[in-house]
């Protein structure tokens, strides 16, 4: 095993929301599914990244399922990765419930995941990236391009700040506002906390990190403000 160095970046210890206590998972799931419908939301990254009943898919960050549960209804293999057991312990019993059976459950994170096996078809990467500062993002999508087959596809989402940043309030105020009219005011605190203690980044260092991980941009999706969303290659 590869020694660890003292000033690694220990990705199991919470930056901003902790989403380690199983109460915080139920809200979590909850709030969500006001935010966004979960099954539309699958299908069309299912579309983006031209997924089969043949694919196999990582999701670095699964949460409570969001996209894995879809997911695996129309792929051969989703690996599940989260560093919050009780978040991977919430999507294992909703898959259970449901029947689902090719998901492989992973307690690890995106700078300690080692995917075993054949490389996979896709990753998927969805509001978790800004839980690293930016020198762990460009090290997660460095590792996260290795796990891919050549021509591999990585659907990532995040909160990004636009560079012109004139609009940079602007953008942020409208976010949270339109968090706290569709999921309450729960979520609007933890959208607060979201830009106050988490790592979001502004899109031209997205964008370049993106390009040195091996990855190719194939579309980029700002329509939605600080909502922002790529499709990215393996070159
Ligand atoms: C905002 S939630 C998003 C969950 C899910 N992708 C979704 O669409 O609902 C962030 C998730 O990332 C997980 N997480 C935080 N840091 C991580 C890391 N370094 N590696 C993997 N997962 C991480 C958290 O435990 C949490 O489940």
């Amino acid at each position: 095993m590869t020694k660890v160095p003292a000033w690694h970046f220990n990705e199991m210890k919470f930056s901003g929301v902790d989403f380690s206590q199983g109460e915080e998972v139920a809200a979590y799931d909850a709030m969500h599914r006001k935010l966004r419908d979960y099954a539309r939301v699958s299908e069309e990254i299912i579309r983006l990244l031209s997924l089969n009943p043949g694919s196999t898919v990582i999701d670095l960050g699964c949460g409570t399922g969001a996209f894995a549960l879809h997911a695996a209804g129309k792929c051969r293999t989703i690996y599940a990765v989260d560093v919050s057991e009780p978040m991977l312990e919430y999507c294992r019993k909703q898959a259970e419930q449901k029947g689902i059976t090719n998901i492989v459950y992973c307690h690890s994170g995106l700078l300690s995941y080692e995917h075993q096996g054949e490389p996979a078809d896709a990753a998927v990467c969805i509001a978790v990236l800004h839980h690293l500062p930016d020198f762990w993002k460009q090290v997660a999508l460095t590792r996260c391009c290795g796990m891919l087959k050549p021509g591999g596809r990585l659907f990532l989402f995040d909160i990004v700040f636009p560079s012109k940043t004139d609009c940079l309030e602007r953008e942020i105020d409208g976010w949270i506002n339109s968090v706290e009219t569709m999921a309450g005011a729960r979520l609007a605190e933890e959208a607060v906390v979201h830009i106050k203690d988490e790592f979001s980044t502004y899109d031209w260092i997205m964008e370049g990190m993106i390009r040195r991980s091996g990855f190719h941009i194939s579309s980029a999706d700002y329509r939605s403000g600080v909502q922002v969303s790529y499709v990215c290659t393996k070159r």
